[in-house]
């Protein structure tokens, strides 16, 4: 086999930025500090069984949920790295209470808020299974000068600038999209460098799988139940049935259905009306990559990205996949 070359995450920005002539590069240097965050994140990840990082920090987030070492280690990373980048006024995670707002004078010029789930999926941590990093990125409404506000980050998920994750998998991938499109990158070990190697990403408008936990089955709501029965009864858009794979972990179900096609589904219930999965660190950043890979992405009711949220730890019912089997959903959901 030949080594073939691949361009570079930085090298990939700034061939982007030159589509944009008035560009100041700081959602270059972003990504860059994303990036250079999920590598450390990754180093950890990978020696997780020989260190003593394995199992509870000792707290529950304001989500009531046991936080794990990992967990903390990887806010940590995202937070300090973004801080000391000074690309970006402030940041939301999944793991604070509130938002924080970096307020020092360079920071306070950038354009941009970031929001992430700094390791998702880590109940799978002390198992050895895929997990991932997921982010989303806002310009800000308030102005530049000033420290930033909540109003910076409650925003429509239509209005992110660009959304991606990390998946620490079999290889550790970075994918992110922005309205010019979705490309991936492998971290390449021997350079310590994401390497452009799935370039533009286009979701196949039907696949083979879904994704749900089905023992959720009886209280999801009848819409829900019908679909699944009409794909294990052979669905009448495809001959044969659909294969079910279902990682415990969004990063890994929906890497492999963006990749593939297929449909990820995780509804409301009769006891937690909106799920489990978070509307800003979730379930508004993997709809707006779907979406610009050609997929469609709801709850159930209307499109994730016209959700207009109200707090940055709410919940959202999430439906998302290609496009022809979302919209066959839909006509069980109407
Ligand atoms: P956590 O980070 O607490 O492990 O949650 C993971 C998320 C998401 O990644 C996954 O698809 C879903 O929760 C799994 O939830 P269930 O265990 O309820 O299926």
């Amino acid at each position: 086999m030949t080594n073939k070359s691949f361009m570079t995450l930085d090298e990939f920005t700034i061939q982007q930025l030159r589509l944009f002539p008035g560009g100041t590069g700081e959602l270059s240097r972003l990504l860059r500090d994303i990036g250079l965050a999920s590598k450390r994140i990754n180093v950890e990840v990978n020696k997780a069984g020989l260190q003593d990082i394995i199992g509870n920090f000792g707290t529950t987030n304001i989500q009531g949920e046991e936080v794990k070492k990992l967990d903390m280690l990887a806010n940590n990373q995202l937070r300090n790295v973004l801080r000391s980048g000074m690309s970006c006024a402030g940041v939301c995670s999944e793991e604070e209470n509130e938002i924080i707002v970096f307020d020092d004078e360079l920071s306070n010029n950038s354009k941009y808020v970031v929001l992430f789930d700094p390791l998702d999926g880590s109940s799978n941590i002390d198992t050895n299974i895929t997990i991932g990093t997921i982010f989303s990125i806002f310009k800000r409404v308030t102005p530049l000068g000033t420290p930033c506000t909540i109003a910076d980050f409650l925003q429509e998920g239509h209005k992110q600038v660009a959304a991606g994750y990390v998946i620490y998998g079999s290889s550790t991938m970075l994918v992110y999209a922005t309205r010019l499109g979705v490309n991936g990158f492998t971290l390449d070990p021997s350079i310590g460098e994401f390497c452009l190697s799935h370039p533009e990403i286009a979701c196949p408008s039907e696949g083979n799988t879904y994704s749900v936990n089905e023992s959720n089955y009886a209280c999801f709501p009848e819409g829900v139940r019908a679909y699944l029965d009409s794909l294990k009864e052979g669905n009448r858009k495809k001959e044969g049935t659909y294969s079910l794979r279902y990682a415990g972990s969004m990063v890994a179900d929906l890497h492999r259905n963006l990749i593939k096609g297929g449909i990820f589904l995780y509804p409301g219930t009769t006891e937690k009306a909106s799920g489990k999965l978070r509307l800003m660190y979730e379930c508004n950043p993997f709809a707006y990559i779907y979406k610009m890979a050609g997929g469609k992405a709801n709850d159930g009711k209307q499109d994730i990205l016209n959700i207009v949220p109200l707090d940055i730890h709410e919940r959202s019912p999430l439906f998302v996949g290609s496009k022809e089997m979302m919209e066959d959903l839909e006509t069980f959901l109407a």
